[in-house]
C-alpha cells in the first residue's frame, strides 16, 4: 500500500479484540521508532514496554480508561539530559526532546498500521503523575501512550473522522 493510502487508512482505536499483538509485530513498531529521525540525531526517547497485567495496570492508574480493553501499550518518554537544546540560537529554554518523542511516536503508529495493528495516540493524562508511577528518573518524561491492539471489526466500518480542507490549513507565502 502507497503511504498516502496508508494514512488515509489509519484510524485511532478504542475497542479491540482480545488477541494480544504478537512480539515480532512489536519489534518491527519499536525498529520503526528506532530509525526515526531526531534532532541532532540524538535520540532522546525513552519507551516502555507494557504488555504484562502488572504494567497495564499501572498504565491504567497513570491514564484510566484512556487505555479502553488494550492489553498493550508504549510509553514514549524523553531523556531531558540527551535531548536537543536551542541554546546556541538564543533559545535556552527549548527541548527538542517531545518534539523527537513525538516524532518517533508516529513513525511507530505507522508501522503498526501497516502491519494491521490498531493504534490510539494517548496524550489525555498528567504526566508527572506517570513518571511518579512508573518510578521514572526525573530525567525521563513521559510523552504520550501509544496504545496498541487489533481493531474489532465494528471500528472498522466507521467512517473516519472528518478533516479540514487544505485551504483551512495550509498558506501559500
Ligand atoms: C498528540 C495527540 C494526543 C491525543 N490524545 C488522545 C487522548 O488522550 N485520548 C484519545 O482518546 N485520543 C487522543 N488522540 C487521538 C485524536 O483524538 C485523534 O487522532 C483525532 O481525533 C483524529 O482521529 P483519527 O486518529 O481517528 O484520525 C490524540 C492524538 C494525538 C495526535
Amino acid at each position: 500500500m502507497s503511504f498516502i493510502d496508508l494514512s488515509r487508512e489509519r484510524r485511532s482505536v478504542r475497542t479491540f479484540e482480545e488477541r494480544a499483538v504478537e512480539q515480532d509485530k512489536i519489534d518491527l513498531i519499536l525498529e520503526a521508532g528506532r530509525i526515526a529521525p531526531t534532532a541532532a540525531n540524538k535520540q532522546p526517547q525513552r519507551i516502555y514496554v507494557l504488555r504484562t497485567e502488572e504494567a497495564m495496570t499501572k498504565a491504567r492508574e497513570a491514564a484510566g480508561r484512556m487505555m479502553h480493553n488494550a492489553t498493550t501499550a508504549l510509553l514514549v518518554c524523553y531523556d531531558s539530559v540527551e535531548s536537543w537544546k536551542a541554546t546556541n540560537f538564543g533559545e535556552p529554554d527549548y527541548d527538542g526532546g517531545e518534539v523527537d518523542a513525538a516524532i518517533v511516536t508516529t513513525a511507530m503508529m505507522m508501522e503498526a498500521t501497516d502491519l494491521g495493528v490498531g493504534t490510539l495516540w494517548v496524550r489525555g493524562f498528567n504526566a508527572p503523575r506517570a513518571a511518579k508511577i512508573f518510578e521514572l528518573p526525573p530525567n525521563i518524561h513521559p510523552v504520550c501512550f501509544l496504545v496498541l491492539g487489533y481493531p474489532t471489526e465494528a471500528v472498522l466500518a466507521k467512517p473516519h473522522t472528518p478533516r479540514k480542507e487544505l485551504s483551512e490549513t495550509v498558506t501559500v507565502l
